[in-house]
């Protein structure tokens, strides 16, 4: 363990905190760029919802990524970040004036329309401006996806997108109004998504309303397939790399592509997730009548993802090296779902000693909550400790 996390160092910093391994991240990215070069016209803007950290941005920003954000928050966050406005793509199915006023203000590279309601105001919007809006429109291609029931959005019944049916009614609208100009499609269908066949199943879906469009003369050319690589929640040391190269070569030999179009790819999770790990330290043991707990000083507010998905992250004692006992660890929330998981074996461990909850660093810190009046936990690079 001490070869992996610097255990000396993370000591004399306050828990729980989150620790950002930058060679993972670096891997990551580079790994990200050596695929996607391999095909024409392949461009990722990374989810920021995932991960806002400043300093984690700053190392994203080195690698060219382009941005996918969900809020005016988050525009501003990556503008304060140093990236380029116009490589950011803009989603969400409730966008307030506001904020749509920030991303015509900054003439940010097209905005992931939808609803026929969103349309007209972002028209109005434009026009009070006189600028012209890039719109794409996110359609519901009713593709399921084999993950966890609060993270799949590509079904018929989820809240997202502009159904297939009405994907003709709306470009003609779009086309018709005066301060909006039609470039493209969007989908996305859940997130940690590992089979492959579903980021199948969505490619011919997408080639399917290509020719529906192409038959009505309409000319598209932005393909943008959204997010949801998942990554290895329960061997993170054995594969702190998703697998790149076989999400982009199942687009590249699926999705049927005009010369002229780029498509775009919606990544967070796996850009992020496993660089980081959430640092707790161990306040006391506590022997139940059933069961061992070791009680940390992390919990819920600081990584919510086992409370609210059933999520299970993997977790060390990274200062103990005696042999494994059986424990369920769990936080001091005043809640029962503050528990980071159960019946895991962890080297014995006592009060004061660490524990690292792996890939946390996707939808971790960013997710953090202030209940119980708690701190917001901080979140440091490996290079700086
Ligand atoms: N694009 C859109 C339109 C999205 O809604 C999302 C994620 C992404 C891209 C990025 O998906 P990713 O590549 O990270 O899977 N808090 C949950 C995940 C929520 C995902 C929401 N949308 C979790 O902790 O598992």
């Amino acid at each position: 363990m001490t070869q992996i996390f610097p255990v000396e160092r993370l000591q004399n910093i306050r828990t729980p905190f989150y620790y950002y391994n930058t060679n993972i991240l670096r891997q990551t990215l580079d790994a990200i760029n050596t695929e996607t070069q391999k095909y024409a016209g392949y461009h990722v803007h990374y989810a920021v919802k995932a991960n806002a950290n400043p300093k984690v941005l700053s190392i994203i920003r080195e690698y060219g990524l382009g941005i996918d954000c969900v809020s005016g928050g988050e525009i501003q966050q990556v503008l304060q970040a140093g990236f380029p406005a116009d490589q950011i793509v803009f989603a969400g199915v409730g966008k307030s004036d506001w904020e749509i006023e920030l991303g015509l203000d900054n003439d940010i590279f097209c905005f992931n329309v939808e609803s026929i309601p969103e349309l007209q105001v972002i028209n109005q919007i434009a026009a009070a401006k006189g600028k012209v809006a890039t719109v794409c429109f996110r359609i519901n291609p009713d593709v399921g996806a084999h993950t966890h029931a609060n993270i799949t959005t590509g079904l018929a019944e989820n809240k997202f997108g502009i159904a297939m049916d009405d994907m003709e009614t709306v470009i003609r609208l779009a086309q018709s109004l005066p301060n909006v100009v039609y470039k493209g499609l969007h989908f996305h269908i859940g997130s940690q998504i590992l089979q492959m066949d579903d980021f199948a199943a969505l490619a011919l879906r997408v080639n399917q309303l290509q020719d529906r469009l192409e038959a009505e003369g309409i000319q598209t050319d932005i393909i943008n397939v959204g997010g949801g690589l998942g990554i290895d929640y329960a061997d993170p040391l054995a594969h702190p790399i998703p697998n790149f190269s076989e999400y982009f070569a199942t687009y590249h030999r699926l999705l049927k592509i005009r010369p002229h179009q780029t498509v775009h790819f919606e990544l967070g999770r796996a850009v992020v997730g496993q660089c980081g790990s959430l640092i707790t330290r161990v306040n006391y043991v506590k022997q139940g009548s059933v069961k061992q707990f070791a009680i940390v000083d992390a919990g819920m507010t600081d990584l919510i993802r086992p409370a609210l998905y059933d999520a299970h992250h993997k977790i060390y004692n990274i200062t103990s090296d005696q042999p494994e006992e059986i424990y369920d660890v769990v936080g001091p929330i005043c809640e029962s779902s503050d528990v980071f998981d159960k019946d895991i074996p962890l080297n014995r461990t006592q009060r004061g000693d660490l524990l690292a909850i792996l890939s946390a660093g996707a939808y971790g810190e960013i997710m953090a909550s202030r209940y119980n009046c708690r701190p917001f936990p901080l979140g440091y690079l490996s290079e700086e400790i």
